[in-house]
């Protein structure tokens, strides 16, 4: 992506459900991690040029996933979704990352973005059981999705790859 898609991803942005005003919230959001410490990813329609999807890792101090980096906000406009762009987007960061020597690729999301958390956790991620109620929590999520439940194998911070 490029500065200059800016109006097109605010517009992407606002297809996506997330809480953010285009002209206030969402446009101080592109502003602020724009450039600062931030990688970010586009996928265009080669004969509209429209785009169709878009994130962004983000590389910064995170005490919990040392060495780590961030991916936020990944959003696919609703008629572009299903055609695997979501993991496309998220290898891609995968490789990134590790290219950059960063061992803790982590997203963090709302328990009913299902689809989100299954494209992560197949594409290998796992829960990062940090806080007490998040073995509850994932229960949840594993029962309402086709994801299992194995707590006992997951992470309880993120400096075991440290
Ligand atoms: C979540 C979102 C990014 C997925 O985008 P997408 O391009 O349609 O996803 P993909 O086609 O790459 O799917 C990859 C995998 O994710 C999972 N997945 C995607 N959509 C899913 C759905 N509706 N239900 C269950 N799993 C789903 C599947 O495992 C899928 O692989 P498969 O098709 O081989 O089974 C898209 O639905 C979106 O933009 N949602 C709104 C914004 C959002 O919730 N963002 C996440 C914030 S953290």
């Amino acid at each position: 992506m490029e500065l200059a898609d800016r109006d097109a991803w605010l517009d992407l942005i606002a297809t996506s459900g997330f809480f953010l005003h285009p002209e206030t919230e969402a446009a101080v959001l592109f502003d602020e991690y724009w450039g600062a410490e931030t990688s970010w990813l586009g996928v265009f329609h080669r004969q509209t040029g429209r785009l169709a999807a878009a994130d962004f890792m983000h590389i910064g101090d995170y005490p919990m996933y040392p060495n780590g980096a961030q991916m936020l906000y990944i959003s696919v406009r609703p008629a572009d979704r299903g055609f695997g762009l979501a993991r496309s987007l998220t290898r891609q960061h995968m490789i990134d990352a590790a290219s950059a020597g960063l061992h803790n690729l982590f997203a963090e999301t709302d328990d009913q973005r299902l689809p989100s958390i299954v494209n992560t956790f197949r594409l290998g991620f796992r829960p990062c059981l940090y806080a007490e109620e998040m073995a509850g929590r994932w229960e949840v999520v594993c029962q309402n999705s086709s994801l299992p439940f194995t707590p006992d194998q997951w992470p309880r911070s993120g400096h075991f790859a440290a």
